[in-house]
């Protein structure tokens, strides 16, 4: 039986970096990196695949976003099982994801579906498509993000997403515990990704006080592969994620939104 490593959003950032780790530290048959650019995924998956002296990493080009993106990574691991006889998700990670800056009503609210379908429902969706595929002993790594444990002013369906994120994921830990399946939630604070980019439209073009993934990954990938249920690298995101216990979630929204303004290019259709 084949052992497979799945990364969404592995043409940047987090899933670049998982890949990289992955494919030095872990053993797997392949490694399948998702994502909608071709040419990036290409080049990481020929300098990594060149380095290993074989063909490990293999780049997959699809949009996961919604239904229809499930549905096409559904229709894919069916059509490798034919090809190649019994698959095994040994290692799953749900990464791709997008947030937005700025209030919301400044925000085009088909943007804002948009994410929840990429955020949450393709999250959900690939996850229920490779439950089959999960023996024992094989991790889900779902992205959160340290946005998940309060509502954030100028960051609301973002953050939102990311709670529903965090909360499907230690639920679906909590189930998956009899079968030996490990789920863990990986919630970084600002990391050095092309995020900031994407989520201000281009006025910002690097993510503010953002921290470099690779301790992030090393420390999600040996607590996700121990059964923790969630990783926080850097202590002041994990005092931060306590102490929000004790801040009213409106508090935290409100201060937010007044004092944490995210610059954003404004969108040309609010529709
Ligand atoms: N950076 C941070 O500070 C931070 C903090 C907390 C959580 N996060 C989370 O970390 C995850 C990774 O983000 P990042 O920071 O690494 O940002 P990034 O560099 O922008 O990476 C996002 C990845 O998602 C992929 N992606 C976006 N839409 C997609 C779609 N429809 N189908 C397939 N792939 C898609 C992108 O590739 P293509 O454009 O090629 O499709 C890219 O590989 C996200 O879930 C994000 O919310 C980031």
């Amino acid at each position: 039986m084949k052992r497979i490593a799945i990364i969404t959003g592995a043409s940047s950032g987090i899933g670049e970096e998982f890949t990289r780790q992955i494919c030095a530290k872990y053993d797997y048959d392949e490694i399948w990196i998702i994502a909608r650019r071709e040419e990036k995924l290409r080049q990481l998956a020929d300098q990594l695949n060149a380095a290993k002296g074989r063909q490990l990493v293999r780049p997959v080009v699809m949009d996961v976003a919604g239904k229809a993106g499930v549905e096409s990574l559904k229709a894919f691991i069916e059509n490798e099982g034919k090809a190649q006889g019994e698959l095994e998700i040994g290692l799953l990670i749900n990464n791709a994801g997008f947030g937005t800056y700025g209030p919301f009503a400044e925000t085009s609210i088909n943007r804002q579906m948009d994410m929840v379908e990429l955020n949450c429902t393709t999250v959900t969706g690939i996850c229920g498509i490779a439950l089959p595929y999960l023996k024992a002993g094989s991790v889900v790594i779902n992205t959160a993000s340290l946005a998940a444990f309060l509502p954030l002013g100028n960051f609301a369906v973002y953050g939102a997403s990311k709670s529903y994120v965090l909360s499907f994921s230690i639920a679906l830990a909590a189930e998956l515990r009899d079968k030996r399946i490990k789920v863990c939630a990986l919630c970084p604070g600002s990391v050095s990704t092309e995020f900031a980019n994407v989520a201000s439209n281009g006025a910002r073009k690097e993510v503010k006080g953002g921290f470099p993934p690779q301790k992030v990954v090393a420390q999600c990938l040996k607590r996700a592969f121990k059964g923790k249920t969630v990783a926080l690298y850097r202590p002041k995101w994990r005092v931060t994620a306590f102490m929000s216990r004790f801040v009213g979630r409106y508090l935290g929204a409100r201060y937010t939104y007044k004092y944490n303004p995210r610059p954003r290019t404004p969108d040309t259709d609010l529709g």
